[in-house]
């Protein structure tokens, strides 16, 4: 059980670093649009996250303050995603108040996993 919890962990950590490095890729190459990397980065902490927000029945408190937080950023981030998409779609591009909260709140939930 707890080598499973580990490999979610890790597909977890593989869609924050698909979602994270898409939006890098963007920044350097000066494109600064939302790509279709991106959502599936998210989907995939989305999915891996939730599973490792649910009662595993291991050692150790679930800290559902934190979960909630993540869960909050994680929508917006997708929100985001989704409006930036659109919006790309009809004008060919993106505002930078759109394409930079994206990394950055990603980060953010990086952060928080780590630091809280
Ligand atoms: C873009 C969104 C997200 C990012 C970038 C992100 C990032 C991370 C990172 C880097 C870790 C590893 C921390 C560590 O092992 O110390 C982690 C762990 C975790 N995340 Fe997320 N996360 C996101 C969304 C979510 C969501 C939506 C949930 C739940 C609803 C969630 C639940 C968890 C849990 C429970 C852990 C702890 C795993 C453990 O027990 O080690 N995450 N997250």
């Amino acid at each position: 059980m707890e080598t499973l919890r580990d490999i979610v962990v890790l597909i977890h950590l593989v869609g924050f670093a698909v979602l994270f490095g898409a939006w890098v890729v963007e920044l350097v190459n000066g494109k600064r649009g939302i790509t279709r990397v991106m959502h599936w980065g998210l989907a995939i902490a989305a999915v891996a996250g939730l599973a490792l927000a649910a009662p595993w029945g291991l050692d150790g408190d679930l800290n559902y303050a934190k979960i909630g937080t993540k869960l909050v950023i994680l929508l917006v981030i997708g929100a985001l995603l989704g409006i930036g998409a659109a919006r790309q779609r009809k004008s060919g591009s993106v505002s930078p108040a759109i394409f930079w909260p994206i990394g950055l709140l990603t980060l953010t939930n990086a952060a928080i996993a780590v630091i809280w």
